[in-house]
């Protein structure tokens, strides 16, 4: 199969460097793709906006299958038009991206379909959210309906915190992503990430992660897009995942089907292991970044065909996902100032050498200088390891982190810190 891959970051580099290997890929090419994207597709210069621009190289090129990183050309109908014209594609179409593009509509679906998840309310106006909020305790969550880029959800510890998310909100503080609100009963547990394939009818389970949200060590500072994560997430053990795929994926794939709008692609389930069992936080629509790079640190078969299958409603046939039993964990390393105003333009050396322990560097937010390697984004590398058990991963991960030279880059030092304290005990 010739692939068109879409996207540039460190997630897309992961999953570049499976598909470059799968037996069934003859040739990758990526869109716009990172220099370590280079080393395993031909990059072409197409932004993931320019949906008219991607269609046309696929038709020029002869792609017969795309993978979509990112969510945003999904919502915009990148799936929906290259289906049309016949092509096979790993992601869902807007319809059904919808489950990542508006938080009110995965409410509306667990509703429907009995799904698990914190009690909520829709509103349109600022009025009505004042209004709703005294149904719930504080804390509680107000979350921007829209994509937001990861910022639109506050969790309010009084009432005055919460009339101001409010108010922010829907004054357009995050664009058109605040025109409605949804307020969430605020759940307490642990968080992990499950994930899931989906032909529009088959699923199959694909793994689980657990990451880091917060900027600074012990969980501390803003949150960001993922500090790093390993996987497989311990705590989600194979009972509480049975539980998962009865009592949230299958149901959702199963209503999205009935529903005319079946979901073909990745489902990533946000997760809250409650007292009362998993409950869904939130769908995302693709592969977690950077949860897909430990996801992908541990695949071993013909990744490529598997998406296929997925994409082509063969998945009731496919093997189940090969993974290596080995734990893989991810340090992100960010650029100074990072979620704020990242330094762009720091250089980058001592990739090779973090590489010759066994561990990888996967590009996140690069770009080339001559013959340099500079920061170019605010999360700029990943730096993975795998080992028998977390502690050990965690050990290789921050011993190739050591012999990068990355001046005006920083990381946390603590990534996954919850399971080295239970593999201690
Ligand atoms: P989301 O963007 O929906 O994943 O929310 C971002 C983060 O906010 C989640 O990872 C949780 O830590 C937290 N969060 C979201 N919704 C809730 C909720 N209903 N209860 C508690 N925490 C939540
Ligand atoms: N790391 C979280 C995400 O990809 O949304």
């Amino acid at each position: 199969m010739n692939i068109l891959l879409v996207g540039s970051g460190g997630r897309e580099h992961a999953l570049s460097w499976q598909l470059a290997q799968s037996p069934s890929c003859r040739k990758l090419y990526a869109a716009p793709g990172n220099p370590g994207i280079e080393a395993y597709a031909e990059c072409v210069a197409i932004a993931i906006d320019d949906l008219d621009g991607l269609i046309a190289f696929c038709t020029a090129h002869a792609i017969d299958f795309v993978v979509v990183g990112p969510e945003a050309p999904l919502v915009a109908g990148l799936a929906d038009r290259l289906r049309d014209r016949g092509i096979a594609v790993f992601g869902p179409a807007a319809a059904a991206a919808q489950l990542e593009g508006s938080k009110g509509f995965t409410k509306d679906l667990c509703a429907r379909a009995d799904i698990p998840t914190a009690a909520y309310v829709r509103c349109t106006s600022a009025d009505d959210a004042l209004a709703r909020l005294d149904g719930f305790t504080i804390p509680v969550v107000i979350k921007a309906d829209g994509l937001a880029a990861g910022k639109g959800v506050i969790i309010a510890e009084t009432r005055e915190e919460a009339e101001a998310a409010i108010a922010d909100m829907m004054r357009g503080a995050f664009g058109g992503a605040g025109a409605e609100v949804v307020i969430e009963e605020y759940m307490t547990g642990e968080e992990a990430s499950f994930f899931a394939l989906s032909d529009g009818t088959n699923v199959m389970a694909f793994g689980s992660a657990q990451d880091h949200k917060r900027v600074g060590d012990g969980d501390v500072g803003p949150n960001t897009g993922g500090m790093g994560a390993y996987s497989p997430a311990p705590v989600l053990t194979p009972d509480l995942e049975a539980q998962v795929m009865d009592r949230i994926i299958r149901p959702t794939v199963a209503t999205l089907a009935a529903e005319q709008t079946p979901y073909i692609g990745v489902l990533f389930a946000g997760l809250m292991l409650t007292d009362a069992g998993p409950k869904l936080i939130e769908y995302n629509a693709r592969f977690g970044d950077p949860e897909c790079q430990v996801l992908m640190m541990r695949y071993t078969g013909d990744l490529a065909a598997l998406l296929y299958a997925a994409s082509t409603g063969e998945l009731a046939g496919a093997a189940p996902p090969a993974f290596a039993s080995d734990y893989a964990l991810t340090v992100v390393m960010a650029a100074d100032g990072y979620p704020a105003t990242p330094a762009k333009g720091g250089a980058i050396h001592g990739i090779a050498d973090a590489e010759s322990g066994g561990g990888r560097v996967f590009h996140a937010g690069t770009a080339r200088a001559g013959d340099q390697i500079i920061a170019a984004g605010g999360r700029v590398l990943n730096v993975t390891a795998t080992g028998r058990t977390v502690t050990e991963a965690q050990g290789r991960a921050y011993a190739a982190v050591d012999r990068l030279d990355f001046a005006t880059g920083f990381c946390r030092r603590d990534i996954g810190w919850r399971e080295v304290a239970r593999e201690a005990e």
